[in-house]
């Protein structure tokens, strides 16, 4: 690779950079949830978002937003909301003498879908239907999504009546699960402060938005991050060890349906994101390693038993990542 391809260093990775700090500024703690933000807006990939109600989930989202010069939608779910309510109707419009398609609020760069788990399955699947395909039909017309097209969807774990929990095989649509917990003592304290001093005075203010075309290069960029022969095995072995019952036996019992090759590629194309975002030209273990239970627990499915006992698919990633070392 010659200098002038190399993706770090230019003025499009200090953009991204530029960007992330920005973000950081205004959500106190939330490293890792900014760091997954930009990992799924530079590779593609669709971000499920799961934590209790107000942890600045869709303060994290509205910032990227504003952060980008792209448009951008929220949608509310409700157990009332219809498949037609998100990608749009078509409706007949007599003077013209024909039907038109007016688009609902997926036609969008970058699309909040706040609590996925109240809408009903028919929503959730033409949701997810649109994700996979980055487009809608309706009627015998097919319509393309925007590109670039992000799905940020926001879930809250706290179970209660009146939910759909999202189809586990579906859940793979996601490049990334990612937990949002708790701000600790010191961190309540700064929200606290941050948000007072935001009544009066603009605070962390975005920088100049990112254009589509930069988005575009920038995960042209992150696609050409290198990704060594070594480092490929060790995601395949990490990957199989989900699989093989001799390789980790005690935590192959507790699988039903292990990692399909989608979860390989995810975690392939998010350590190369990670690697971009850490300034680096090449992908270490460090960052399948870090990535490995945001991008593959929700495509882990437990055995009834497993379950019963109070295991999650998320327990069993450190324990994986301690017995497939990297080398
Ligand atoms: N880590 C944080 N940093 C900055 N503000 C926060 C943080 N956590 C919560 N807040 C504030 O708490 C409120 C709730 O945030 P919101 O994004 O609506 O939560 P959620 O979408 O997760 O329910 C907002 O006013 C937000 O500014
Ligand atoms: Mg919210």
């Amino acid at each position: 690779m010659n200098y002038a391809e190399r993706p770090v260093g230019d003025d499009l990775h200090a953009r991204i950079v530029t960007l992330r700090d920005a973000l950081q500024k205004g959500l106190i703690g939330c490293e890792h949830l900014v760091e997954r933000l930009l990992i799924g807006l530079l590779t593609g990939g669709h971000l499920l978002i799961e934590g209790a109600p107000g942890l600045a989930k869709t303060r994290a989202v509205k910032r990227l937003s504003a952060g980008l010069d792209a448009s951008f939608a929220r949608i509310q779910c409700t157990p009332d909301l219809m498949p037609a309510d998100l990608t749009g109707t078509t409706v007949w419009r007599p003077d013209q003498g024909q039907f038109e398609f007016l688009q609902g609020p997926l036609f969008h760069s970058l699309v909040l879908v706040d609590e996925i788990n109240r809408a009903p399955p028919k929503v959730q699947s033409a949701l997810l239907e649109a994700m996979a395909e980055s487009q809608v039909t309706a009627g015998n017309a097919t319509y393309r999504l925007p590109d670039p097209f992000m799905v940020v969807a926001t879930q809250n774990p706290i179970e209660h009546e009146g939910t759909f929990p999202l189809p586990e095989a579906q859940l793979d649509r996601f490049l990334l699960h990612v937990v949002v917990g708790l701000p600790d003592e010191a961190a309540e304290r700064q929200i606290l402060d941050l948000v007072e001093r935001e009544m009066v005075e603009e605070v962390a203010a975005m920088p100049a938005r990112l254009s589509v075309e930069e988005i575009q290069r920038a995960r042209r960029a992150v696609a050409n991050v290198h990704l060594a022969p070594a480092v490929k095995d060790y995601i395949v072995r990490l990957i199989v060890a989900t699989r093989s019952p001799e390789k980790v036996p005690d935590i192959r019992r507790s699988i039903e349906h292990s990692v399909s090759p989608r979860g390989t590629l995810a975690l392939a194309a998010a350590a190369k994101a990670r690697a971009y975002l850490h300034g680096r030209d090449h992908v270490l273990p460090e960052d399948v390693a870090d990535l490995a239970e945001d991008a593959l627990a929700h495509r882990l499915i437990l055995t009834w038993r497993a379950a019963a006992d109070g295991q999650t698919a998320r327990d069993l990633i450190p324990p994986l990542l301690e017995r497939v070392p990297p080398v």
